[in-house]
């Protein structure tokens, strides 16, 4: 009989392999959460009290009056000697080698913000089609809870199946598409390959998600954004 942990790490993997999208069989525990949550917060406050950079990708909202944080880029190049060690070797690393089936290392982190109260979509898309499946993952942490109400992932099911040239617009609009609503805490799995977006976050709750790319260990990877 095999136990219990491997039984669950078995559905992940075979989930990733045929669905391309899993929630992981561990979550962050609630201490590195509420650190985690804490540093996020200094780190969008920074931007709050006028900080700009290339990394601190904003759009503007009301002619120019308002500009909307969505994203920070190169997350662990900001200063935060938390978010570094943990881009180095942080507890989800292991849940990506159990992922890809063999050793990985992380390549690049971001920050993905939704504030409450009206905030933008992110559009329909794939991070890498340059790599074959069952290669390279996508692990997004989850700050808050997040569902379809402020802007959940959502996914075309095994689409990192399809072609590298398969058409985004098509594969979304033929479907399924599947929302994968996430507790704070959790990590939310997927294949670069596949097709995916988020829904704009107009209710009154935040949706913060940090999200780390890992490639297996020697994979040389082509500068791509992800
Ligand atoms: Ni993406």
């Amino acid at each position: 009989m095999p136990s219990k942990e491997d039984a669950t790490t078995t559905g992940m993997v075979r989930d990733l392999r045929s669905q391309g999208f899993a929630i992981a069989d561990t979550a962050v525990d609630a201490d590195l959460l509420a650190e985690l949550s804490s540093e996020a917060d200094r780190l969008i406050g920074r931007f709050d009290a006028g900080y700009r950079s290339a990394d601190y990708w904003n759009f503007d909202r009301d002619e120019g009056r308002e500009q909307v944080l969505y994203r920070i880029h190169r997350l662990e190049q900001q200063g935060s000697e938390l978010i570094r060690r943990l881009f180095t070797a942080g507890p989800w690393h292991e849940v990506a080698e159990r992922a890809a089936g063999r050793p990985v290392r992380s390549t690049v982190c971001a920050m993905i913000v939704k504030r409450a109260g009206g905030s933008a979509e992110v559009p329909w898309h794939r991070d890498r089609t340059s790599v074959p499946p069952h290669t390279l993952y996508n692990l997004s942490i989850f700050l808050d809870d997040s569902d379809t109400g402020n802007g959940c992932l959502e996914f075309v099911p095994a689409s990192h199946l399809l072609a590298d040239d398969a058409s985004v617009d098509q594969v979304r609009q033929a479907g399924p598409v599947q929302p994968v609503p996430a507790r704070a805490g959790e990590l939310l799995v997927h294949d670069v390959r596949m097709v995916h977006g988020s829904a704009p976050n107009n209710s009154p709750r935040r949706r913060r998600s940090i999200v780390v790319e890992f490639a297996p260990e020697g994979f040389s990877l082509s500068p791509e954004e992800s």
